[in-house]
């Protein structure tokens, strides 16, 4: 609910449990005044100003007043804050000052044009004008009465007659009244991607940024703020996020006064855009949220918002349970070797095959064939038909591997539209592939047509890859002076076509991909249900890659399969039930030759078949917690538990097997301290007080990599 006190000119956003203040200050700027729990008080003292040498005043303002000082909601360059803005403009005379003055608001739609962003809510829009330009900007803010997140999001509008560039133009900017903060960000490399790093916030700044053209495995959008002794279970922390797949910065940084601006939306690396007379640019939309139950509170903050409010609706459909053949065949299948899978497949209870790279144009390596949409006949005689028939006389869905953004040089796409390529040659190349540019309209309707006649064959659902980053960032399409638009452009193209495609199939299931988990954000989440979290999937290593996920995402949004060992990243072998139960904390699916496997493991899958069927409702709805942490100990342990408290279910993991090993335990966490949960371990009920109070202990590893789970359902 959104309340505007006319006499104190404030603005109370409350969400569920928070309060989120400014006000518009006697000059006419947006000062911040709180964001925590719910407040009704006026609290415009709090900014009282604070006259320090070195700090101006800008034109018109009293004596003490300096916006180097003051508590704002949209950070402006050139008039005396030396800090880092949100906003930065060029006019055409070349100055970059500007100043941002209220002029009115007004309740509105939510959402952002053509880009992914969170449904429902109510949402306000301040109008801004510049004092020293015909630009405008508005601010939208977005509450919803179940969360604690709040959505923010800018636009600018050009309302003279005179040209105007973009620098800069952030999603949010805030200035919080605290400064004993660490800072947490998820950051990586492929197949190890975000790993949680904490870090103090001395004075200057601390950013996550990717300048990839994708959120990146390097990055991840998603910072949070843990203040004094918050940790995983306690305390106060303030999260940021954005609803955004390209290039992206978060930004925290603290001031002379002790004060931390964050500030977050469009890497501006190599950012500009042109605002010609009456244009209009849209950022994207970022999620800022508080929780004073320490990250795991606001980790399920942010999994139930995105669930709620973003994640695309299939995210609340039971999952396919998938056999993909990548790990399993790589290039090098023949019809005969895909029809066996799919037996074996079928015979395990094992519902959607996945038909992955390999199966298109010349494509038989990674060096030829990309973007080539139609099927290698040579290798494929007959085309898909006879795999799709086999699927549905199994009763299974049929699935394919698309990378639509991708071109390969060795490619009749790239003969016939060589300027179709981001960048001009010489071009760096990566995995021996081009970027196709999606900033151009006839890109996108190209790939859709091509798409479009796969989909039409009877294909239920598409794994949607991204294997390289983008270079050059120009399009031969755009006039020299906006080949700063480039990157932003090459999004919103994925994003159409994402959007085409969901629309004119509406029943097909899509999981997004990029290497592995290279793009996995809100504005993925918003198209694909789940996103394939990395190409390592060494239960060892992924019990991480998931724990970390779990930061900024529920645990629906994770696509997890059981491949083959030793594990073709790491060369480890694990247990196979290790593999399995380290899967079964998201969408479970299979990567490996099913005909290699013995009886016994393939009763195993059964087993893990049936399992994540039954704890599918916990993994789709529920609260996880993180219980042992991976990265400070030999342990791994997470739990989900239902929205009602009635069942749990936990997935441990020892990393290595001790000698002379003693009784660990670990305690629950979620679980309603009245009610008596049966433990199949223990053969008896404990109530929640004692799991959660008391605990449980560890099973006693006799292998390294061992796991072990517990369903606990409570007693009527
Ligand atoms: C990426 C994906 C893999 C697989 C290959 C195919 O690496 O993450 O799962 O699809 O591409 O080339």
């Amino acid at each position: 609910m959104i309340k505007f006190d006319e006499k104190t000119r404030t603005f109370f956003l409350h969400g569920k449990e928070v309060s989120y203040l400014f006000r518009v200050d006697e000059y006419g700027y947006l000062e911040h005044l709180y964001f925590g729990p719910k407040a009704e008080d006026d609290l415009s003292y709090l900014n009282a100003p604070s006259f320090l040498s070195f700090s101006p005043t800008p034109p018109g303002a009293g004596g003490d007043f300096s916006l180097d000082t003051v508590r704002q909601e949209y950070g402006t360059y050139g008039q005396g804050d030396f800090r880092i803005p949100a906003f930065l403009a060029v006019r055409e005379d070349g100055e970059r000052a500007s100043r941002l003055l209220y002029t009115g608001h007004a309740f509105t739609e939510g959402g952002v044009p053509n880009m992914p962003h969170a449904r429902g809510g109510q949402t306000l829009r301040i109008d801004l004008k510049d004092a020293r330009s015909s630009l405008t900007v508005h601010l939208f803010y977005t509450v919803f009465d179940d969360s604690d997140v709040i959505v923010r999001s800018a636009s600018v509008a050009n309302r003279g007659t005179a040209h105007a560039t973009l620098l800069r133009a952030d999603a949010f900017s805030v200035d919080l009244f605290e400064s004993d903060v660490r800072a947490v960000r998820l950051v990586g490399r492929h197949a190890n991607e975000r790993m949680p790093e904490e870090t103090p916030l001395g004075h200057g700044s601390i950013a996550v940024r990717s300048s990839r053209g994708a959120s990146s495995h390097q990055a991840n959008p998603f910072l949070a703020l843990l203040l004094g002794n918050a940790d995983e279970e306690r305390g106060e922390c303030y999260g940021f996020g954005l609803i955004y797949s390209g290039s992206f910065v978060l930004e925290a940084e603290r001031s002379q006064t002790d004060l931390i601006r964050v500030r977050g939306g469009i890497d501006d690396t190599n950012f500009s855009w042109e605002l010609a007379p009456n244009e209009m640019f849209f950022t994207p939309q970022s999620m800022i949220s508080y929780s004073k139950e320490g990250l795991g509170g606001l980790s399920r903050t942010l999994s139930r918002f995105l669930r709620a409010h973003v994640a695309c609706m299939e995210a609340m459909r039971s999952r396919p349970v998938v056999c993909n053949n990548w790990e399993a065949t790589y290039f090098d299948f023949t019809p005969p070797r895909l029809l066996a899978l799919i037996d074996e497949a079928a015979e395990l209870g094992i519902d959607t095959f996945v038909l992955d790279d390999g199966w298109f144009g010349s494509r038989n390596s990674d060096a030829e064939g990309l973007g080539d949409w139609f099927v290698n006949e040579k290798k494929l005689r007959g085309g898909l038909a006879p795999l799709i028939a086999r699927c549905r006389e199994r009763g299974m869905t049929f699935g394919i591997w698309f990378e639509p953004e991708m071109v390969s040089e060795k490619s009749e796409l790239y003969r016939a539209h060589p300027d179709w390529t981001v960048g001009r040659s010489p071009r760096a190349e990566s995995r021996n592939q081009y970027v196709l540019d999606f900033s151009r309209p006839e890109v996108v309707d190209y790939l859709f047509g091509a798409m479009e006649n796969i989909l039409r064959c009877g294909v239920g659902y598409v794994k949607w890859d991204m294997n390289r980053h983008l270079t050059e960032f120009t399009s031969e399409a755009l006039p020299a002076a906006r080949q700063g638009e480039f990157s932003h452009r090459y999004m919103l193209g994925v994003y159409a076509l994402a959007e085409r495609l969901k629309a004119a199939f509406p029943d097909v299931f899509f999981e997004g991909c990029s290497g592995g988990g290279g793009r996995f954000d809100a504005g993925m989440l918003y198209y694909f249900p789940q996103i394939w979290t990395s190409d390592n999937t060494d239960a060892f290593d992924r019990a991480r890659i998931e724990w970390g996920t779990s930061f900024a995402y529920p645990l629906s949004a994770m696509s997890c399969h059981v491949s083959a060992c030793p594990n073709h990243q790491t060369g480890r072998t694990t247990p196979f039930s290790s593999r399995g139960d380290i899967a079964s904390l998201g969408a479970t699916g299979y990567e490996l030759d099913l005909g290699k496997l013995t009886e016994e493991e393939k009763e195993a899958v059964r087993g893990q078949i049936a399992r994540y069927r039954s704890i599918e409702p916990l993994l789709l709805f529920g609260d996880a917690y993180r219980l042992l942490d991976p990265f400070r100990g030999n342990y791994f342990c997470m739990e989900v538990v239902s929205g009602d408290r009635s069942r749990a279910y936990v997935v441990g993991m020892t990393a290595h097997a001790a000698a002379a090993d003693y009784p660990r335990r670990v305690r629950l966490r979620g679980l309603d301290p009245e009610k008596r949960y049966f433990v199949p371990s223990l053969q008896r009920s404990l109530t929640g007080a004692a799991l959660q109070n008391a605990g449980l202990l560890l099973p006693r590893a006799a292998h390294d990599f061992e796991t072990w789970t517990w369903l606990l359902e409570a007693e009527e």
